[in-house]
């Protein structure tokens, strides 16, 4: 259960648990075959059960859903199919209730082709809204912007009919970019936030962070003047809604990540997508070299601030924060075959990319539930589900969630044929045999597992708040590191390797101290003056409390 004390945090997300939900595919309450709220709602007390804090529900807006909802068709209502507006507040109101908050995804950089401001825009060149795109005579302008969706859009301009104009779009050609040098567009997308948030969400996720203005000769990425967009975004919100959360999606390297924190006046929350691919990468190597260095490059950040870490989500996982070799490995490791690669990135879920072994599975939860920052988790991941490389785009890993063993895995009560998206039958990880029915029932599960590391991550508030310290080991295999907060120690040992290993660390400030088994209860031999000797099974780890 989650922890109701934590309702009055206002540094709640320091310390909380994400999960994210694609409405869509999640559970459907009035069986048309696609998810909505009533059906997301009915599942709260499973959401409650796992430890959940925060949902991040994915864009929800009414969208043509040519990119999962990110083409937003009308900023300040609920898709048709997923609900209305009361079914949502009534989801918020039951969140709540259950101590869970609700953070949703502000896509501002760009809307659907279908928003009606873009079709008044595109309408006549004295539109009063024409100005709020970026519009060109030719497609020559910003040459310096790399194209973001390779596989798909041969340039970030493209020719509209109507408007006998070039349109700038950073994504899909059907997705134009809003122009945020016009003061307009910038007070329209204060009142949408605001829209919001006075109807109870607790924070955004605000999309493509980095790409909101435009200035020729630049890359137009990270520019002071979209820095300036969105401070203003959040001292409105600081001012209007006190408490709401900001969280940027900006794939950057740290130096560049940590300028979304500002001086703590900009985004409460960054993704840390550097260490990401570092963490498959660490357990393909059977070596900590690269977590580390990234470790180290990770600057310092304002306290009121924090990490998002995340294995797995909705996209393909990126492989822009590695090096080219490093991404050449990736790729040959971990999708050997074309149809798992999408962009610059893969497109699998987590259980497949680790070859289904619980082993893997569990030990990069033992890491990303104890590294500095917030955890993100991703529906369908706490059961071990795969993905349907078959499908289109990223929907290969946006398939329904497995309830159960009935008919559509319980997502839906729909014939197969009207689903969504297709329900997940293969006999690794088809709905039959990975499903949340099963595992609540199995204590052995995986979804036990993850939960009862969930409890224990809450128990010790020092894996939000602590610092990081690492420490050396004799094994290039294993990773160590102290997180302290507050006078409390932890010690996380993690065996990247397929063999068990005896490590030997230099604990010397600890002597005298017993460590015990967070995750397992044990409590250890005592630490004397020698070197400690643990040792590890394969792809084992410790979460060792020193007092
Ligand atoms: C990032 C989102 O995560 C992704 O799903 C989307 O396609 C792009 N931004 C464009 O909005």
């Amino acid at each position: 259960m989650v922890d109701p004390t934590n309702r009055n945090d206002p540094f709640w997300y320091r310390t909380a648990v994400f999960y994210a939900v694609y409405v869509r595919t999640f559970a459907d309450a009035n069986g048309d075959g696609i998810g909505d709220f009533r059906g997301l709602t009915a599942k709260l007390d499973y959401l409650s059960w796992f430890g959940v804090d925060c949902i991040w529900v994915l864009p929800m807006y009414p969208s043509p859903l040519k990119d999962g909802g990110y083409d937003i068709a009308d900023y300040c209502d609920i898709l048709p199919a997923y609900g209305t507006l009361s079914d949502f507040t009534e989801f918020l109101r039951e969140s709540h209730d259950r101590g869970i908050r609700v953070i949703t995804d502000l896509v501002i950089n760009h809307t659907s082709d279908q928003h009606p401001w873009f079709q008044e825009s595109r309408s006549s060149p004295t539109s009063p809204k024409r100005d709020w795109y970026v519009w060109r005579d030719t497609d020559t302008g910003y040459s310096d912007v790399r194209i973001i969706f390779t596989d798909s859009e041969p340039s970030n301009w493209t020719w509209d009919d109507t408007a006998k104009q070039y349109f700038w779009h950073r994504f899909y050609r059907h997705q134009p970019d809003l122009n945020f040098d016009n003061p307009e567009v910038q007070q329209a997308i204060l009142d949408v936030a605001s829209f919001w948030a006075d109807l109870g969400v607790d924070g955004f996720r605000v999309d493509a962070a980095p790409y909101l203005v435009e200035r020729e000769g630049t890359t137009c990425d990270n520019l002071p003047e979209t820095h300036a967009v969105l401070k203003r975004l959040r001292a409105h919100l600081d001012a209007r809604h006190p408490g709401t959360i900001l969280l940027a999606e900006a794939n950057l390297w740290p130096e560049q990540l940590v300028d979304y924190f500002g001086q703590g006046d900009e985004f409460q929350l960054a993704y840390h997508f550097p260490i990401m691919p570092r963490m498959y990468l660490a357990l393909h190597e059977q070596n900590a070299r690269s977590l580390i260095d990234m470790l180290r490059r990770t600057p310092d950040i304002p306290p009121n601030c924090q990490w998002g870490v995340f294995l797995r989500n909705h996209d393909e996982l990126t492989l822009e924060m590695v090096t080219e070799a490093e991404r050449a490995a990736m790729y040959e490791a971990f999708a050997p075959v074309p149809r798992l690669r999408v962009n610059v990135g893969i497109r699998r879920r987590l259980a497949p990319l680790l070859q289904g072994d619980r082993r893997k599975i569990e030990l990069l939860h033992g890491l990303l539930l104890s590294l500095p920052g917030s955890p993100f988790l991703y529906y369908g991941d706490e059961i071990g589900m795969g993905d349907l490389p078959f499908l289109n785009d990223r929907d290969a890993v946006r398939t329904p969630m497995q309830w159960s063993p009935d008919r559509n895995g319980g997502f839906s009560r729909a014939e197969r044929d009207r689903l969504t998206l297709p329900v997940i039958e293969d006999p690794q990880y088809g709905y039959p045999h990975v499903n949340v029915e099963d595992q609540q029932r199995q204590e052995s599960s995986l979804l036990q597992a993850l939960r009862w590391l969930l409890t224990v991550r809450h128990r010790h508030p020092l894996f939000g708040l602590g610092s990081l310290d690492l420490v050396d080991v004799d094994q290039p295999a294993v990773l160590a590191y102290l997180r302290r907060h507050d006078g409390a120690t932890a010690l996380g040992v993690f065996n990247l390797s397929a063999h068990s290993q005896s490590i030997h660390l230099d604990l010397m400030p600890y002597i005298g101290i017993s460590p015990v088994d967070l995750v397992g209860g044990a409590v250890l031999d005592r630490i004397d003056t020698a070197p400690y000797t643990l040792v590890l099974a394969p792809y084992g780890f410790y979460w060792l409390g020193l007092g």
